[in-house]
């Protein structure tokens, strides 16, 4: 805490009026509550760093991460996680999830180069879920009433459609990508976590060269999952969408854009590849009008 300015210790903390003894006996306390920590050291025995999980019962528990200030920016942080993560993995926690002020760009850049997925926003806040042994999240453990979509898209800033589905009745994932650095976990094994457990995909992402092969893995890999496509207009809908592809309108109408989704579950994909086989696309595109 003594090597930390008032701004990270707000970005840590969410205040800057951070009690030294108060964390210190918080932080020693945990391992009781099944917390589990991981602090680095200077070669003068100096903490520099220290990751954090809540308690591993909690499902999934809360990290918390912080790098001393001089040593910021050299990869310390994502060192801590993923020892901290190979130590709850050993102990059967398979994700943990990170509160992180959407002002605080050095996490977001460091959680863009480890994997994560958005489980929440509030104003100001995003809430991720990250893998304890890195590449993407499964979905959280544990039963589910809800129906699960994962949206995709490419930034963790500005997508509304994971918010607009919670709020509509849905349990939603964003996956902003594939971990920087590294290719898309579906497209190069066949195999993602998220995709895998969701009832329906919704991307949002542009049909180009660097997504079109994501759309055909997941009709490959998991052809009984409907998946639809953002379009901002029935004359941007491709005229080779692959099949068992629901175009549906952009989430900048909301009400129309839930509908869709809405729609596009209700019909089984399996269902909809018998009816058409091979067209996939909904005649008309209901929902999608001209701009
Ligand atoms: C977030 C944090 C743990 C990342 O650890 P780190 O060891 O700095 O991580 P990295 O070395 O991977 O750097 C991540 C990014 O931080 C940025 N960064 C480095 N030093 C920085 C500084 N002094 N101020 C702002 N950003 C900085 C770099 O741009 C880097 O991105 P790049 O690789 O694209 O250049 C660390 O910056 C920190 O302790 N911040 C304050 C506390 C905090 O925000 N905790 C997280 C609460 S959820």
């Amino acid at each position: 805490v003594r090597g930390m300015s008032a701004e990270s210790r707000y970005l840590r903390f969410f205040t800057s009026r951070v009690d030294e003894a108060d964390v210190a006996a918080r932080l020693a306390a945990a391992e009781a509550r099944g917390g589990v920590g991981v602090v680095a050291e200077d070669e003068h025995g100096r903490i520099v760093g220290h990751a954090h999980l809540s308690s591993l019962e909690d499902s999934p528990p809360e990290m918390a991460v912080a790098v001393a200030d001089d040593l910021r920016g050299q990869g310390l942080g994502p060192n801590l996680l993923e020892v901290l993560g190979a130590v709850a993995e050993v102990r059967g926690a398979h994700s943990y999830r990170a509160r992180v002020l959407m002002s605080n760009q050095a996490m977001l850049k460091a959680l863009r180069r480890i994997g994560c997925a958005v489980m929440e926003r509030h104003p100001g806040v995003v809430e991720v879920l990250v893998a304890t042994r890195g590449g993407m999240p499964g979905w959280p453990s544990g039963e589910h009433d809800r129906p699960r979509v994962l949206v995709e898209g490419t930034s963790l800033f500005g997508s509304l459609e994971d918010e607009l589905l919670r709020g509509g009745g849905y349990e939603a994932m964003f996956c902003p990508g594939a971990p920087r650095g590294s290719p898309c976990a579906l497209v190069a094994t066949g195999r993602c976590p998220l995709a895998a457990g969701a009832d329906l995909i919704v991307c949002g992402f542009p049909l180009d060269a660097t997504h079109e092969p994501i759309l055909a893995a997941h009709r490959r890999s998991h052809p009984r999952i409907p998946v639809c496509l953002e379009v901002k207009s029935v004359a941007t809908v491709p005229a080779d969408l692959p099949g068992g592809v629901v175009p549906v309108p952009s989430p900048s109408r909301p009400g129309l854009f839930v509908e869709a989704v809405e729609r596009a579950l209700g019909r089984q994909g399996a269902e909809a590849e018998r009816e058409h086989p091979g067209r996939g696309s909904s005649e008309g595109h209901p929902g999608i009008v001209d701009s």
